[in-house]
């Protein structure tokens, strides 16, 4: 029900950060079909993200350190088109983090809303 293309991109975006991101430790993927929606986990182990760069993480061409973000090759734009992607297919991306790591998190409506 989703778009397949759109669900790869949001998906590769987030394993790429979630590796680029964790020097050493793991990455985990999570997909459980619930009731009326689908939910997506990609979690990581690395260093976290402070909670004051959470609000703005979304944001075109936002990097929490730009310095060794562009050393990684980043251009601050992998998650803004994840939430783009994934707000075309009527749901919502979303983070938490901490100092023991970060796990993003989609929600795919498995009804898509009638249009109109
Ligand atoms: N899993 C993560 N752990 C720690 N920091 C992260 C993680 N994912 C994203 N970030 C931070 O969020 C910023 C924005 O991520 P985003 O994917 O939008 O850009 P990018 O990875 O720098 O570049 P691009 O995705 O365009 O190659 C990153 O620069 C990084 O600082
Ligand atoms: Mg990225």
């Amino acid at each position: 029900m989703a778009d397949g293309r759109a669900l790869e991109q949001v998906v590769v975006n987030l394993v790429d950060n979630a590796i680029k991101y964790t020097p050493g430790g793991w990455v985990a993927l999570g997909a459980v079909a619930r009731k009326s929606d689908l939910l997506l986990t990609v979690t990581d182990t690395g260093p976290g993200i402070e909670p004051h760069h959470l609000a703005r993480l979304f944001e075109r061409f936002y990097r929490v350190d730009p310095g060794r973000a562009r050393e990684a090759g980043g251009t601050g734009l992998g998650l803004a088109i994840a939430k783009h992607l994934v707000q075309g297919m009527h749901g919502e991306i979303g983070v938490e983090s901490g100092a023991s790591g970060t796990c993003f998190t989609v929600r795919l409506p498995l009804a898509v809303p009638a249009p109109g």
